[in-house]
């Protein structure tokens, strides 16, 4: 099937495959996995990738529940979002704690109290510390502004545009220590067009992100369902 410049729709997903994007790997369909996949989702900020997963929950294209929203900060629209779609939220303030290793523990204490299976960190501004990252072991994942390895860190979109690349994009990969460090699972390139401002181009990479995570969650999901069934 040609997929150049063309809407490209199977499986009741549709990817614009055109002059402004383009998604790698590009499987013909989210795996299929059962039962629900139980999923903790850890934002900081508008929540929108956690819109976008709810979204796709309601389309069945991902067969997931969310077991709970945890925020760090008390004033982020991801809490509207939870109340929106009646999904259970919790705030776990950074600045109640005194240290970065108690609040580490109070939202691992969170997740496994829930039975949380893979948690996703959608715009957690927050360096997870090595505990969490063991305990959930190929089973924490984070969406990150740009096309890895390049522009690590904060404000990756400035970075990219600071930086005069033509092509930027998103990345969902698997956390480890190192920060935006950790296996990649799925990319999707966006090129940086002349005209662009910091924040059009924040707009398409977001476009993007929205349909890459709820991708990778599918995948991952797939793989705790048969690989990595017995690591709990
Ligand atoms: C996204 O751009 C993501 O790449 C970064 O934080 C942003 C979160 O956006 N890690 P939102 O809160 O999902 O709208």
């Amino acid at each position: 099937m040609k997929q150049d410049n063309k809407k490209y729709t199977e499986n009741n997903l549709s990817y614009a495959l055109n002059e402004n994007s383009l998604i790698s790997p590009l499987d013909s369909e989210s795996p299929f996995f059962a039962p629900k996949i139980r999923l903790g989702i850890l934002a900081s900020g508008n929540g929108s990738n956690f819109e976008y997963i709810i979204k796709s929950i309601k389309k069945k294209q991902l067969n997931a529940e969310i077991s709970i929203l945890i925020v760090n900060n008390p004033n982020c629209l991801a809490i509207k979002k939870a109340i929106k779609y009646k999904i259970p939220y919790v705030i776990i303030n950074h600045r109640d704690c005194n240290s970065r290793f108690e609040h580490d523990m109070l939202v691992m204490k969170k997740l496994e109290e829930l039975s949380v299976e893979l948690v996703v960190m959608a715009g957690w501004m927050r360096i997870v510390g090595e505990e969490i990252i063991k305990r959930f072991k190929n089973r924490l994942i984070n969406i990150h502004p740009s096309l890895l390895p390049s522009f690590k860190g904060v404000d990756a979109i400035q970075q990219a545009i600071d930086k005069r690349v033509t092509i930027t994009g998103c990345t969902v990969h698997y956390v480890q220590k190192e920060v935006d460090s950790g296996a990649i699972i799925i990319q999707a390139a966006v090129p940086i067009k002349e005209k662009d401002s910091k924040e059009t181009l924040k707009t398409r990479i977001q476009n993007m992100e929205h349909i890459i995570l709820p991708l990778a969650i599918a995948k991952v999901a797939n793989n705790i369902r048969t690989r990595f069934k017995d690591n709990k």
